[in-house]
């Protein structure tokens, strides 16, 4: 038996940094994969990838974190399934991917998800979607230590084709909202920029709302769980006590998840200018409020205005790096992307990288 997984990336059209906090997002998911070939082995397992990346172990051995950062995340999902399963299979895994790492476009979460989704099968190990979520989220915080949300796995495992999905991240209630861009359609910039302090930043961001929640409470004698819960009214009543930094966090939570609610209903609407000016706002909150962009992707979103047929942009995912999303209409992208690309070399001596982003269908997999 030989399994093939196809696991695809995610863009988030809005709602950023809402994940973690209990808020809304809006992610669908790419045509750019992961492909996982996994058969059983009966000695040793071996993954290799199309890079020339390989490693090699014995499943039923202790596992310990590896200096290279990718196999932590294939040690992270074996041990996570141990903890199910005492004895798993041995196995091989070849991975052929389309999708491009470290562009903010959840490279990651396609390979554990991936993984996780193939092994259990191969080891008939029955896992709901929900189960798959939080072993994923798990293998992210123990062995990569990002304490990131779940809006990815969400995606990867849910999503359909040319479809958004509007979801609580808080109760995990999804909705599926069908997008037509008509003329107009979603561009990737990837910067080729990744912060090494993006991790740290990261999780900086997580504890800095955990903190202003408690702040909130005591103050206004509440009991929210998560950031996304508080209320215009407690959080202008908490403005002096969150003092700058904390406030300014609170409000972009604040203000991201009346973003998502609205983008919905304009994307509903067919009111794609309006909801391309969300996406700008989006943008300069990210970057002046949550303090998450960098002047690479502040470069990207800024030149974007320049042109009406560019309806929004704003940086994507986590930040510090990783690419911008864009509505363009189409008849514009081919000169766009010639004089961006120019643009971004002579300012910043990076290659630019730009991709189309089609909307596909979340995980799938099959015996082949
Ligand atoms: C990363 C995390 C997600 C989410 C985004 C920011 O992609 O993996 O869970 O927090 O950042 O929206």
């Amino acid at each position: 038996m030989k399994i093939k997984v196809t696991s695809p990336g995610r863009v988030n059209l809005i709602g950023e940094h809402t994940d973690y906090n209990g808020g809304y997002v809006l992610p669908c998911a790419l045509d750019l994969t992961i492909k996982l070939f996994i058969e059983k082995k009966s000695n040793e397992s071996y993954v290799k990838t199309d890079l020339g990346y390989s490693m090699s172990f014995d499943v039923n051995t202790t596992l310990k974190k590896s200096n290279n950062h990718w196999e932590n995340y294939v040690l992270g999902v074996i041990n996570e399934l141990k903890q199910i399963k005492f004895k798993l299979s041995n196995f091989s895994c070849s991975i052929i991917s389309t999708l491009p790492s470290g562009a903010g476009i959840s490279s990651s979460s396609a390979l554990v998800c991936g993984l996780i989704k193939g092994l259990s099968k191969l080891n008939e190990i029955k896992l709901e979607n929900s189960e798959i979520i939080n072993l994923s989220r798990n293998v992210e915080h123990k062995y990569i230590g990002l304490l990131g949300g779940i809006m990815d796995q969400f995606t990867i495992l849910n999503a359909k084709k040319n479809t958004a999905i509007l979801l609580d991240c808080e109760k995990l209630d999804s909705k599926f909202i069908k997008l037509e861009f008509k003329e107009y359609k979603l561009l990737l910039l990837d910067t080729n920029v990744k912060h090494n302090l993006a991790n740290t930043e990261y999780n900086q961001r997580v504890s800095e709302c955990k903190e202003s929640m408690q702040i909130i409470n005591k103050l206004c004698k509440k009991n929210y769980t998560n950031l996304s819960q508080v209320n215009r009214l407690d959080l202008s009543l908490s403005k002096e006590k969150l003092e700058g930094t904390l406030y300014k966090r609170a409000s972009y939570v604040f203000n991201e998840n009346q973003r998502v609610i609205n983008s919905v209903e304009f994307l509903k609407n067919n009111k794609l200018k309006e909801f391309g000016q969300l996406m700008y706002e989006s943008h300069f909150g990210l970057k002046n409020d949550y303090e998450v962009s960098c002047k690479e992707l502040d470069f990207l979103v800024e030149y974007s205005m320049n042109y009406d047929q560019i309806l929004g942009s704003r940086m994507m995912g986590g930040g510090f790096g990783g690419c911008t999303l864009s509505l363009i209409k189409d008849s514009l992208i081919d000169k766009f992307i010639k004089e961006i690309k120019q643009e971004y070399f002579s300012k910043f001596k990076r290659k630019l990288n730009p991709i189309i982003a089609n909307l596909d269908q979340g995980i799938q997999m099959s015996l082949i």
